[in-house]
């Protein structure tokens, strides 16, 4: 396995450009199998995950051609109506290939996902929406087995708790089911207003997308596309609070300030400065004092969990005490006992965690629990004092694109040591 070694106590200097989005383009390359067309879909990360849902979009039966950052998907016929646990294991997304399965032939068989290492993550709502939209389902052997005898029924529904892969699914069941369906309480996130715009590009009729009530019409069918996956706001997120934590002054390319408004609002109370123009963010940070932060995650607009474990890493050299609450994944805490293997003062009470600021916090070998932990352990490496081994950087390569490439040219120093 991979590992990464960090020379600490680095400004970070230049230009990164983001990526496109990991969390936007899984759901796009799955809505292609919606349709019998080809799907065009350019700006494309070739990151673990996406060649992961390759694999299991080739054993379904769609033709997959990529070349840089350009990947067509061609689903002529499904082949086979079954997701194995050998794939769908390795990522949660891969779940969602059920509704597209089940619209084109009316049965599938898709692997539970299970739990991860960031909680339990049940399937009960999504359960709950396929019953209420017609569908016989069972669960043997540890496959949700799901049928429907004609068409998807249109339905209302609304969300007991507010999901994005539960969004995602219903506006793809809903988008071809036999009338008009309402979700309620629906998840307002950038991906999904970007998977429903490409829905809709492909002939699909919603209303409402980024409000909490979305309005779907059934259509007959859908059409091939061409589209441009939009950049990755976790990723710029990431970047910035990396040099609001050592200082320097880093031009994001290709970000908005929309996106990331409440991340970057809080770095501001921090301490950094940014300046925001129409595709671009400059964060510049002096060296010196970090102010202490109280954040709660919550679903968009709220504080994105995704970037949680990074925001902690930074508030370990803050000159007070800080507040992180965790609302959305029930053990979304990994990195913890990593970061306070580094030197950081930080305690947990159930969703909570209370992190006093350290003066510097100190080199150590230190391991990637999961992926949005691994760039924290990253930030922490960038800042320490001396030299982070971080191992299990998977996690890492599952998410961020080019990272120790792009943060190098900055002037970090990121080795990869391969096993
Ligand atoms: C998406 O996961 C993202 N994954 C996650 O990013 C992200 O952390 C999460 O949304 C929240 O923003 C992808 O887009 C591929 P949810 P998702 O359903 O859709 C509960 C990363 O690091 N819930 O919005 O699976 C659930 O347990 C990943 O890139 C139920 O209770 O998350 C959680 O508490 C990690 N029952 C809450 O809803 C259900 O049936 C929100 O989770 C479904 C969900």
């Amino acid at each position: 396995m991979d590992s990464l070694v960090i020379n600490g106590g680095k400004k970070l200097e230049g230009n990164i450009p983001i990526s496109g989005s990991k969390n936007t383009c899984l759901p796009m390359m799955i809505a292609s199998l919606m349709t019998n067309e080809p799907v065009k879909l350019k700006n494309i990360p070739m990151l673990s995950d996406v060649k992961t849902l390759i694999s299991i979009l080739e054993s379904i039966g769609s033709s997959v051609k990529y070349r840089k950052d350009e990947i067509i998907l061609e689903t002529k016929k499904i082949i086979n109506h079954k997701a194995s646990y050998e794939l769908v294991k390795k990522m949660r997304a891969s779940f969602w290939v059920l509704a597209p399965l089940l619209l084109r032939l009316g049965y599938a068989e898709v692997s539970l996902p299970g739990g991860c290492a960031i909680g339990t993550r049940p399937i009960d709502i999504y359960l709950e929406i396929l019953k209420k939209m017609g569908v016989d389902i069972s669960v043997k052997d540890g496959y949700v087995v799901a049928s429907v005898k004609k068409i998807i029924k249109s339905t209302k529904f609304k969300l007991k708790k507010r999901s994005v892969g539960c969004t995602h699914f219903f506006l793809m069941l809903s988008c071809l089911a036999d009338g008009k369906s309402e979700l309620s309480n629906a998840a307002q996130e950038p991906e999904v207003i970007h998977l429903g715009n490409l829905l809709i590009s492909m002939g699909a009729k919603i209303k409402g997308l980024g409000s909490k009530k979305i309005s779907i019409e059934g259509v007959d069918e859908l059409s091939g596309i061409d589209v441009v996956v939009p950049s990755d706001r976790i990723e710029a997120g990431t970047f910035a609070i990396a040099v609001s934590a050592t200082g320097g002054k880093v031009k994001l390319e290709n970000t908005t300030y929309q996106e990331n408004e409440n991340l970057l609002k809080v770095l501001e109370k921090s301490g950094a400065k940014i300046y925001k123009s129409t595709n671009t963010l400059i964060i510049e940070k002096s060296v010196g004092i970090v102010n202490p932060i109280n954040v709660t995650t919550r679903s968009y607009p709220g504080f994105p969990t995704d970037l949680q474990a990074q925001l902690m890493a930074l508030m370990t050299i803050s000159n007070g005490k800080s507040k992180i609450t965790e609302k959305i994944f029930e053990n979304r805490f990994m990195h913890v006992q990593e970061l306070v293997r580094m030197g950081a003062d930080i305690k947990l009470s159930k969703d909570k965690a209370i992190i006093t600021g350290v003066d510097e916090l100190i080199g150590a070998n230190v391991m990637a629990t999961d992926l949005r932990a691994s760039a924290s352990l990253v930030i922490a490496g960038l800042m320490a004092k001396g030299r982070t081994i971080i191992s299990r950087i998977y996690h890492l390569d599952r998410g961020f694109y080019n990272l120790e490439s792009k943060l190098n040219h900055c002037g970090a120093s990121i080795k990869r040591i391969r096993d």
